[in-house]
């Protein structure tokens, strides 16, 4: 079993994608119900389509972001904000997510690589600000009062993700690399493993299915991420 090798405050890095917050009822992006399946990546998730129709890209995570109001963190997150709170070595989780139920459950060393719902974006004075509710194309930036210039604060799909200096030293030092919920089919992220694999690190994969990067992992554990992810931070920190 390769988690408790690293039992007794090793370096973590934790990735986590749209797998562990799915059992929260935020869906996925690639199953056959999933966020891609009803939308055209290239209308909603491009700095092109927020361009060509800014209306309709805000509608789609206007959406999003009131849905995040009928869902609360599960077993998962939380199981990951005691391991966050427990571990006496470094710990880093890094989420493709964007919604917000890892710090909702208490998880502290966190970053959002892919940008979060609840961040707006204003282009006119470049601040971020938290944002609660509709955003629009109207909206108006707090620091600076323009009026829509503010975008959702989501990397897109030809943007470069944020961090990502943080996550590669991470990576360097890492002893035990987890992947938590991800297809692994976007990178950079898609590519961690490797990163970590190449320094050295053990890594391990909790999944309902095999990611395409399942062979550079260590071992591969299959199931929903509320039942695994309670049961290897059990094997971690006790339970
Ligand atoms: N428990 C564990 N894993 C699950 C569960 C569950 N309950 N439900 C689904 N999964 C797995 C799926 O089998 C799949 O491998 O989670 C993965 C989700 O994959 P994607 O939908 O591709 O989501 P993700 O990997 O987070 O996508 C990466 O792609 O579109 C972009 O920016 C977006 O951050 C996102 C990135």
């Amino acid at each position: 079993m390769v988690a408790s090798a690293e039992r007794n405050g090793g370096n973590l890095v934790i990735l986590t994608g749209a797998g562990i917050s799915a059992d929260s009822g935020v869906p996925t992006f690639r199953a056959a119900d999933g966020l891609w399946e009803g939308h055209r990546v290239e209308d909603v998730a491009t700095p092109e389509a927020f361009d060509r129709n800014s209306a309709l890209v805000h509608q789609f995570y206007d959406a999003r972001r009131a849905h995040l109001d009928n869902v609360v963190p599960n077993a998962a997150h939380e199981a990951l904000a005691r391991l966050d709170a427990e571990w006496p070595g470094e710990l880093l989780i890094i989420t493709q997510n964007v919604d917000d139920l890892h710090e909702r459950a208490g998880t502290k060393r966190l970053l959002h690589m892919h940008g979060e719902l609840k961040s707006g974006w204003c282009r006119h004075c470049d601040g971020r600000t938290r944002w609660r509710g509709k955003m629009g194309v109207q909206a108006k930036c707090p620091a600076c009062n323009a009026i829509g210039k503010v975008r959702p604060d989501i990397v897109w799909f030809g943007e470069m993700p944020y961090d990502m200096e943080r996550i590669d030293a991470a990576l360097q030092e890492c002893d035990l690399f987890v992947s938590i919920g991800t297809s692994g089919a976007v990178y950079p992220a898609a590519g961690f493993v490797q990163t970590a694999r190449y320094r050295g690190a053990t890594c391990l994969e909790l999944n309902l299915e095999p990611s395409a990067g399942s062979i550079f992992f260590d071992e591969t554990r299959i199931g929903r991420a509320v039942d695994l992810v309670p049961a290897w931070v059990g094997e971690m920190v006790g339970s």
